[in-house]
């Protein structure tokens, strides 16, 4: 979950300053870069050289270091995700919350427009006192997260609040702030996935390259988001993500079925299956035997999903894919407005690096005003997150 992220751990002089240990292993074990900050009494409780070996990355101690760059503190500020200070005492908080920049963490702080954090530590009665209590509530109002001290014995003896919070619940927290928006809570959402296979004796059939990737993608996309998420999937190689409701299916009618025994209990449909346009009229039992001349297979057209459930729609959205080569955009429009889609996502498939079974694809998409937005050629996961993004805009 912190894979790739990059978390400035700032330490400051409290006497819970030895449990910054356990916060920092718990990023490392999580992936995460860290890079420490420590302010010169933070150093008295605990050692640079033990954060620097367990970061594995230089400590910045107190003012601004001589070996690193004086413009480091902007570029620390630039380049990390998020600054976490804990344990935070009451001097740090006070300077945080005005404006105080007279080391690195609090200068670091100033330059700093990604997420920030603290954990409080100190005496009770430090952490009660209106100041302190005046200064975190500031913070909290300009978007500080703050994490409440735990209660109990104290180590000078009192007891009460003050207690730096337990590092699960740290870790826990910071996690939460890098999981996606759950901006699709509540919502059901049906996706179609993988290529349909119609089959023209009990060996063979006829069907496309389709990976079914791209609905894979939107399945685990859209479950990240929060929504109730149901994959409606022809054969392929891939498996979806546990809490996922998959149903499994073969031909385009089995697809139909399927979708409409659902869509009208559902928020939304997208349709990224490669459904076949047409199914043997006859399918033969048993296997065609090899005769050494032209042999005819009558096809027919099968049901129109899309359009049929583009009719069914009551407060729907639903969404189309259309794989063009040519008349691209007109094409797609027409297909949008024949079939009364909210919305349609168009593959140029002649274009190098969009369409079947890549980890890439380039789209534009058509909303029913008309518009078309372009997008560069993207991992389709990147393309999952803008299609969901404009479900979400027309779900609320
Ligand atoms: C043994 C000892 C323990 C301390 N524990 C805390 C503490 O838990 N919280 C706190 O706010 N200050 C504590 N202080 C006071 C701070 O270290 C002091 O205010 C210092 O100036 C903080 O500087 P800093 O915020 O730059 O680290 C403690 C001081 C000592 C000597």
């Amino acid at each position: 979950m912190l894979s790739g992220k990059h978390i400035v751990l700032g330490i400051t002089g409290s006497i819970a300053a030895y449990k910054a240990v356990d916060i920092l292993r718990a990023f490392k074990k999580k992936s995460a870069k860290v890079s420490v900050v420590m302010s010169r009494p933070a150093a008295n409780f605990i050692s640079p050289l033990t954060l620097e070996t367990l970061s594995g990355q230089p400590v910045l101690v107190g003012r601004f270091n001589k070996k690193t760059s004086n413009l480091q503190h902007i570029y620390l500020a630039r380049e990390a995700d998020m600054l976490l200070v804990a344990p935070a005492t009451a001097n740090i908080i006070g300077k945080f919350a005005h404006g105080i920049a007279d080391d690195f963490l609090s200068t670091l702080y100033l330059a700093f427009t990604n997420k920030v954090i603290i954990a409080p530590a100190m005496n009770v009665h430090m952490y009660t006192h209106k100041t302190v209590v005046n200064n975190m509530m500031y913070l909290a109002d300009i978007g500080v997260d703050i994490i409440p001290a735990g209660e109990g014995e104290l180590a000078c003896g009192d007891t009460g609040a003050g207690r730096l919070a337990d590092v699960d619940i740290i870790i826990e927290h910071v996690c939460s702030c890098f999981d996606s928006k759950k901006s699709l809570l509540g919502k059901k959402i049906l996706i179609t996935a993988g290529a349909s296979r119609e089959q023209i004796d009990d060996f063979r059939f006829i069907s496309n390259p389709s990976t079914g990737k791209m609905g894979y993608v939107l399945a685990d996309e859209a479950k990240r988001r929060g929504a109730e998420v149901t994959l409606i999937s022809a054969p392929t190689n891939l498996l979806p993500s546990k809490q996922i409701k998959l149903i499994k299916i073969n031909t385009a009618q089995e697809m139909y079925n399927t979708v409409v025994n659902h869509f009208d209990h559902f928020d939304a449909l997208v349709m990224a299956a490669a459904v076949a346009d047409y199914t043997p009229l006859n399918k033969f039992s048993g296997k065609i035997k090899k005769q050494g001349k032209p042999l005819t297979i009558e096809l027919k057209p099968t049901i129109d999903i899309l359009k049929s459930m583009g009719k069914r729609k009551k407060k729907q959205v639903v969404v189309g894919f259309a794989a063009e080569v040519e008349n691209i955009i007109e094409n797609a429009k027409e297909k949008l407005e024949q079939k009364n889609l909210d919305m349609i996502v168009l593959n140029d498939i002649s274009k190098k690096g969009a369409g079947f079974g890549l980890d890439t694809n380039i789209i534009s998409i058509i909303d029913k005003a008309g518009n078309v937005a372009e997008y560069p050629i993207m991992k389709k996961e990147a393309v999952a997150g803008v299609i969901l993004d404009k479900v979400e805009n027309l779900l609320y």
